[in-house]
């Protein structure tokens, strides 16, 4: 028999497209997730958004495909992983003309986690970003929680993704297979005495009316969800007093941004304000005393708000001194801050696009250059 002869198509090119396309985008959750700073929340949001969208085709695609690309097909008894893990403990595994047991287990595991990691994902989004389609049923507290199970998640996910490289990299050495190109080109070869298989095509027409059944359906609901206003965060409208006393000498701070007593002891310090002399007429006062009282960050529930509400009583309204705001700007070096774009620490909107709406998203961080 000629090589020729001995070759079978075992990857379609949907199951192939799927592989790499998951492999770029995890690679970009990750690093996004990982590496790069927050204000590229914005890429990783999408890559994870285009997970979930991948594998939802992938299962889909995993009743209607061809032959090797069906779940059934790689839907192993654990008797028969056991078995191959021993084999490949002796170095000398059966050959598998699609997945082998090790390989499907690493599959189902990677889906999982990937699942996972997308759900705990549009909790944190929801929850402490008040984004996404879940931000109308979330709580920050449920988002914070959510980002340390995501975090977990991701972890083991890039262990899997090391063991997954590995376990190819043992089969390719002991079997003499190359694997890899297999995931480009589609094409394995059959040893020899083996009969090929029989194997069925796929269904596509079959995929896609169920893919758009599916899209329908879910679509539906997650615009029923996206309608919900995000939770936490209340109708203000703009106090001009407020505005123009307050912004006189620097931004007008969102209410958000501090606890009720943090403005409480503010508004009864004004002619000593950091050293300056704030005051203000009685009834003026009492006006924006009355305003930031009902809108302190107890009345929402975005991150800022959690946030910024720890305060020490040494500093009791200073933003720029709160641990969190000392830590969440760290890495940002002095001369940063005396750019003539900014100013100084304190003028938040400088750098946040949307200080105004105390929303403080990452998506909208950009420090000026200059
Ligand atoms: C006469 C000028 C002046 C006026 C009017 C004024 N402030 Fe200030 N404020 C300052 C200075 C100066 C600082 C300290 C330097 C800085 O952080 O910019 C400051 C700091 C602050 C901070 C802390 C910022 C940080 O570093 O985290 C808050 C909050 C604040 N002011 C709120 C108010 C409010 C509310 C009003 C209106 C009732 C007000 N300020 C009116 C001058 C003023
Ligand atoms: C020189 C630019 C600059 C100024 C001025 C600045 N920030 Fe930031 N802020 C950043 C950057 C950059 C980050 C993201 C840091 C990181 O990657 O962890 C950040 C992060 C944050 C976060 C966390 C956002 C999140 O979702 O994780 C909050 C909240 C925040 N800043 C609030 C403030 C407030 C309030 C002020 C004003 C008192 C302020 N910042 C002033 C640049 C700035």
């Amino acid at each position: 028999m000629s090589n020729h002869e001995n070759k079978i198509k075992v990857w379609d090119i949907p199951t192939r497209v799927f592989h790499w396309s998951l492999v770029i985008l995890v690679a970009t959750g990750l690093i996004t997730g990982f590496v790069s700073p927050e204000w590229w929340m914005g890429i990783h949001i999408w890559a994870g958004y285009g997970t979930v969208l991948l594998i939802i085709f992938r299962l889909v695609w995993g009743i209607f495909g061809s032959e090797f690309s069906r779940i059934e097909t790689f839907a192993f008894t654990p008797r028969e992983v056991i078995a191959h893990m021993r084999e490949l403990l002796f170095l000398r595994p059966l050959h598998y003309i699609g997945h082998n047991p090790a390989g499907a287990m690493m599959i189902f595991a990677l889906i999982f986690f990937l699942f996972s990691i997308t759900i705990t994902g549009l909790l944190v989004l929801g929850g402490e970003e008040n984004q996404g389609p879940l931000a109308g049923v979330t709580s920050y507290q449920v988002g914070d929680i959510a980002a340390d199970i995501h975090e977990v998640l991701a972890l083991i996910l890039v262990v899997l993704i090391g063991l997954h490289v590995v376990g190819v990299i043992v089969e390719m050495r002991l079997t003499r297979e190359n694997l890899v190109k297999s995931m480009f080109d589609g094409y394995k070869i059959i040893p020899e005495g083996k009969t090929p298989p029989v194997t069925r095509p796929s269904r596509p027409i079959a995929a896609a009316a169920f893919l758009l059944a599916f899209a329908a359906i879910s679509g539906s609901v997650l615009w029923v969800f996206s309608t919900m206003p995000p939770s936490g965060i209340i109708q203000m409208a703009e106090n001009k007093d407020y505005t123009t006393e307050c912004g006189d000498c620097h931004e007008v701070y969102h209410p958000s941004l501090l606890p009720k007593v943090s403005w409480a002891k503010l508004m009864t310090g004004l002619e000593n304000h950091l050293g300056e002399d704030a005051s203000l007429d009685r009834d003026v006062a009492a006006s924006i005393a009355a305003y930031l009282d009902t809108h302190a960050a107890e009345a929402w529930d975005t991150e800022a708000s959690n946030r910024f509400s720890r305060i020490s009583l040494d500093v009791p309204y200073q933003i720029t001194a709160t641990a969190y705001w000392k830590r969440k700007h760290s890495g940002i070096s002095a001369d940063v801050f005396k750019r003539k774009g900014v100013g100084n620490r304190a003028r938040c909107a400088s750098c946040h696009r949307d200080a105004a709406t105390g929303h403080f998203d990452d998506q909208n961080i950009k420090i000026p250059k200059q």
